[in-house]
């Protein structure tokens, strides 16, 4: 790393936001309403009645019959907005086109090539309406799973949209993911009717969708309707009686389309998210707490305005495009970007020159990406006015201060606050976040956001400052996850059970003496490549499906751009002689396995893996050796001479 950003890794300086943002954002508003003068205020009286605050926000939105009760609590179980009547869809949409923003544009969509497509509220409601007809003729009821299996085309969000509508819960898999983890999923969720399309352009490169499809299709016994959309032109064999063009299914729909009056407990979605072991968790969300939940998190955090032009750049296949593509800017009213392709396709000035032609005023990403950005250099962003940018987002991972400081400076222009937000999928909004009147410090997510009480503990469960430990949520908010889907069992005890109905979030972390958090990193077996969420317990298990694979472990080894890549290190069953092509083999079998973001980027074969008298690896040795760390006290090992095979093997 260059020496200018070796010394910014000193930062120590507080950035303020300016008073112009301060006083124009749609937080100090709301908290003028109140009579609430300071930050610190509006989170002492939110923290003390947390019922007060999120009633007033559930408010904003509208309620077919009024809740009765804002919050049981009934740990780990809560629910939200009791006895309401809602629909997240009637919100997001109809609200809009019932009112002043029928003619506002929801979605500005820019696939790789340069095409541009634009969808009023008024027309995004009505290819949703269409889409939601042509399920319910496909036999879709309320509470079926429909499986989704979408790059970034608006077909993505209308059908997400359109489920929603019609009380019907979604479950899209990333198209990034191999095929496999689409048969996984629907086979889990039993969907009746799957969603995908012929195939898409990743760097110029038309890459099949539906061909992949085809073939886990033979072993997903629900299925009976494949919906396809014509995106790429790519040739596709249509199988009789099974499947069906998009375009064709909703040409004579009819444009309306009543939305299902629903509970607000019913369920929205599943996403499955990667957890400590091999299988995936069905992370499941509800309709009326995950609405007021994200719609509040991106009012107040990311302060949007009646004529923003907001920007999450992430992908609609993980939580963050869920909340903040499509349902939190679709609750406020905005107009939001979406872009089909590769950030730095066909040049690293991408992004930013698709800021300065749309006008963006809030932009959103990862830090992988921020650093992706820093090695290319900053005579990319130079290039282009991205003088409408007024504030800046982070998620997806710890974001370093010298990222931090280059985001801010090359990207802000020294004038746009940054919001590090720390959230997870089960969270379903940001948790711990600043907002545009917080004082800034690069690296920190700053305070929980008003009501959230989040805490560090060790591991007897004791609060500790100013000292690293695990990552707690003590209370319940809104958009929590209600349960994981088909193994309530697992909820409990991955997440409430190490310290008795206080929230695990698996992470770890430090409160400083200011009460800022600083977020570390995972405390447990998941990885973080590229933002991505990865078990390591997936990997190994795609790595010891392989003929010839004894056993397997990995580990993450960090990496300056994509924060940790995968390091695996397998132990070949007696007979089978490690060479390159065998390597490659391996790796070429996680990526269709998984996908291409989980292959290894390290593979080792070794002779031996370190484990204990019990046989249990010590992954603790691995990690330790990998970084080029001590490995500290090995005199459990059964083996101590794998530590030496694994030196050999780096
Ligand atoms: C990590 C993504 C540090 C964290 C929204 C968490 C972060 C995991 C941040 C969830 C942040 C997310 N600072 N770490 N601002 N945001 N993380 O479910 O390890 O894909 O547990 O949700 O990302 O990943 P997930």
């Amino acid at each position: 790393m260059s020496k200018e950003l070796d010394s910014l890794l000193k930062e120590e300086r507080i950035f303020k936001p300016s008073s112009e943002i301060v006083e124009n954002s749609n937080i100090k508003k709301w908290m003028a309403k109140y009579g609430i003068q300071s930050y610190e205020e509006l989170l002492e009286k939110a923290g003390k009645n947390p019922e007060w605050f999120w009633d007033e926000l559930a408010q904003e939105l509208g309620w077919f019959k009024e809740y009765t009760d804002i919050l049981k609590w009934d740990p780990p179980h809560a629910e939200w907005f009791l006895n309401g009547k809602f629909n997240i869809t009637h919100n997001a949409l109809d609200r809009h086109v019932n009112g002043s923003k029928k003619d506002k544009i929801a979605y500005i969509w820019e696939g790789e090539d340069g095409e541009i497509k634009k969808l009023t509220y008024h027309e995004l409601q009505k290819e949703v309406n269409k889409f939601a007809n042509a399920l319910k003729e496909l036999g879709v009821k309320k509470g079926d799973t429909v499986s989704i299996y979408l790059p970034m085309i608006l077909e993505l969000p209308i059908a997400m949209l359109a489920c929603a509508k019609i009380g019907a819960v979604h479950s899209v898999v990333f198209s990034g993911f191999w095929a496999k983890a689409f048969q996984e999923r629907i086979n889990d969720a039993k969907s009746k009717v799957a969603i995908t399309t012929d195939g898409f352009t990743r760097r110029g490169k038309l890459l099949p969708l539906k061909e992949n499809v085809d073939e886990i299709l033979k072993n997903t016994p629900s299925i009976k309707n494949l919906i396809v959309v014509k995106h790429s032109g790519i040739d596709v064999e249509m199988q009789e009686g099974r499947d069906l063009w998009w375009h064709k299914i909703t040409k004579n729909m009819s444009e309306e389309c009543k939305t299902e009056v629903l509970d607000s407990e019913d369920p929205l979605f599943i996403l499955y998210t990667s957890g400590t072991t091999g299988k995936p968790k069905g992370v499941m969300h509800v309709h009326g707490g995950y609405a007021v939940g994200v719609y509040a998190t991106l009012k107040f955090v990311f302060d949007l305005k009646e004529d923003d032009i907001w920007w999450c750049a992430a992908d609609i296949g993980w939580v963050t495009g869920h909340s903040y593509i499509v349902y939190a800017p679709l609750l406020l009213g905005a107009t939001s970007i979406i872009y089909e392709g590769t950030p730095d396709y066909p040049d690293p000035g991408r992004l930013w020159r698709m800021v300065e032609n749309y006008g963006v005023t809030v932009f959103y990403t990862a830090p992988t990406t921020i650093r992706m950005f820093m090695k290319f250099g900053e005579k990319w962003p130079k290039q282009h006015d991205l003088s409408s940018l007024r504030l800046l987002g982070s998620v997806g991972e710890p974001i370093n201060p010298e990222a931090w400081i280059w985001y801010y400076k090359h990207i802000g222009g020294e004038k746009c606050p940054i919001m590090d937000t720390w959230w997870q999928t089960e969270t379903g909004m940001h948790l711990i976040t600043p907002l545009p009147i917080s004082d800034l410090k690069p690296g920190s997510a700053v305070r929980p956001f008003p009501t959230v009480k989040a805490d560090i503990f060790d591991d007897e469960g004791k609060s500790v400052k100013e000292k690293g430990g695990h990552l707690v949520i003590k209370s319940p908010w809104p958009s929590m996850f209600r349960t994981l889907y088909r193994d309530p069992q697992r909820y409990i005890d991955a997440y409430w059970s190490t310290f008795e109905n206080i929230y695990l979030s698996g992470d770890v972390g430090r409160i400083d003496e200011d009460g800022y958090f600083w977020i570390q990193g995972r405390s447990d077996d998941v990885l973080k490549v590229a933002g991505h969420r990865i078990s390591t317990a997936e990997v190994e298990s795609a790595l010891v499906s392989y003929k010839g694979v004894a056993e397997a472990a990995v580990v993450g080894k960090p990496d300056e751009i994509k924060g940790e890549e995968i390091a695996a290190f397998v132990v070949l069953k007696e007979g089978n002689t490690p060479s390159e092509d065998f390597k490659n083999k391996l790796k070429y079998h996680v990526r269709t396995e998984i996908g291409p973001i989980a292959t290894p980027k390290y593979l080792n074969f070794v002779e031996d893996l370190p484990k204990t008298r019990s046989g249990k690896i010590m992954r603790r040795v691995i990690k330790a050796k990998v970084k080029g760390e001590d490995v500290g006290d090995i005199t459990t090992l059964a083996n101590p001479e794998a530590v030496d095979g694994l030196d050999r093997a780096l």
